[in-house]
């Protein structure tokens, strides 16, 4: 079955599920019977390309990071990103712009008119998720689509679609986790003697840090991943605001050289639970002992405990292979993942 695909926003994450779907053509093919061409792709600054009989996705790759605009492949002038998904004929699109942690917009009219227009979506835009899921699941539901997202929490590892697929009818009762790579590096390097603007810098020069750090710093980061947590796995819509939310600013090199003497290490934590009909929602430093799941998640490994009213304690951990440096490349793949069971 061929699909034709539309990227809403190109850049790191987009550009780098382009690269992974080129690379896996064969294995689509064999074993799924999938084909694709890109047919829309939309940017901020680098134009807007529509051709409902594919466009060029090396070309446009290498336009984009090159500073080129990719306007010129478009089959008739567009100049926003609502006309890319008009035009574009696509059976999947992927939002992938910037995300607004206060509204999450523009993504999710990208994704009503996708879904309107018939597509299903996958998006790694948490704002989505935070501010639309429940409007954006039904619609999908109304139009037989499906609206995905494994990508916006821990990166590419399966989270949602596990509780979706391995988990029938459980109840989540709570969680707890470490879910911002940022934070954990600067703590984990703060503990091998760096100071906390050194740490704050050698994020920045891997790219994982912003040149304003405080989306991560302070836990705003984490805790829009908490509310789309507890939207979605407890079906319970809340925002990043609801979150009692502390960051990391507090914590010296003092504090955890103490805590290294004493066998411990903080950890931003987050978590959620039931109480009654309420939700608690924090995200905070934690001094955690070794026995704790999250103490041995150092540097950008990140991962969840969950406990549900039918199992035990159950753990997903993400953590990079030797060598790999931090990347867009996980969050590439729960978006690939996703067009595989969207479409399957
Ligand atoms: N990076 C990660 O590892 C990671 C992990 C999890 C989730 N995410 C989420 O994934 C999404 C993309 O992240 P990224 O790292 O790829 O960001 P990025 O490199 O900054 O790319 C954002 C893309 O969106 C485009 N854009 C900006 N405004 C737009 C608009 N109004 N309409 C359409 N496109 C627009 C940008 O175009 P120009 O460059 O031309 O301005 C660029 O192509 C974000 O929501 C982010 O929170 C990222």
């Amino acid at each position: 079955m061929h699909y034709k695909l539309a990227f809403i926003g190109f850049g790191n994450v987009a550009r780098s599920l382009a690269r992974l779907l080129l690379r896996k053509q064969n294995v689509l093919k064999t074993k799924y019977d999938i084909t694709f061409s890109v047919t829309g792709i939309a940017t901020g600054r680098h134009g807007f390309a529509a051709n409902p009989a594919g466009l060029d996705l090396l070309g446009c790759i290498e336009k984009v990071e090159t500073g080129q605009s990719i306007s010129p492949e478009s089959r008739i002038p567009i100049s926003d990103s609502l006309s890319v998904i008009q035009n574009s004929s696509a059976d999947v699109m992927f939002e992938n712009s910037p995300v607004n942690t206060a509204t999450g917009q523009p993504a999710i009219d990208h994704v009503r008119a996708a879904l309107e227009a018939g597509m299903h979506v996958s998006t790694a835009n948490k704002g989505t998720v935070v501010h639309g899921y429940r409007e954006l699941s039904a619609l999908a539901k109304s139009k037989n689509k499906k609206f995905y997202f494994e990508s916006t929490v821990l990166g590419g590892a399966p989270v949602f679609s596990v509780f979706r697929n391995a988990f029938p009818a459980a109840d989540l009762l709570s969680f707890q986790g470490v879910l911002n790579s940022t934070t954990n590096i600067i703590l984990s390097r703060m503990e091998r003697g760096e100071t906390f603007d050194q740490a704050v810098k050698y994020c920045q020069s891997i790219g994982i840090a912003e040149t304003d750090p405080t989306n991560d710093v302070d836990g705003w980061d984490a805790a829009i991943k908490v509310a789309a947590l507890v939207t979605v796995l407890m079906d319970t819509p809340f925002t990043p605001q609801q979150v009692d939310r502390k960051g990391i600013r507090e914590i010296t090199p003092e504090m955890i050289a103490q805590a290294k003497v004493e066998g411990r290490r903080y950890k931003l934590v987050c978590s959620a639970e039931r109480v009654g009909s309420q939700i608690k929602a924090r995200v905070a430093p934690e001094l955690l002992p070794p026995s704790s799941p999250l103490y041995a998640m150092q540097d950008s490994t990140s991962g969840l405990s969950f406990c549900t009213d039918v199992l035990g304690d159950y753990s997903i951990m993400e953590s990079e292979r030797e060598g790999m440096t931090p990347g867009p490349e996980p969050t590439a793949y729960g978006l690939f993942a996703d067009f595989i069971n969207l479409v399957s």
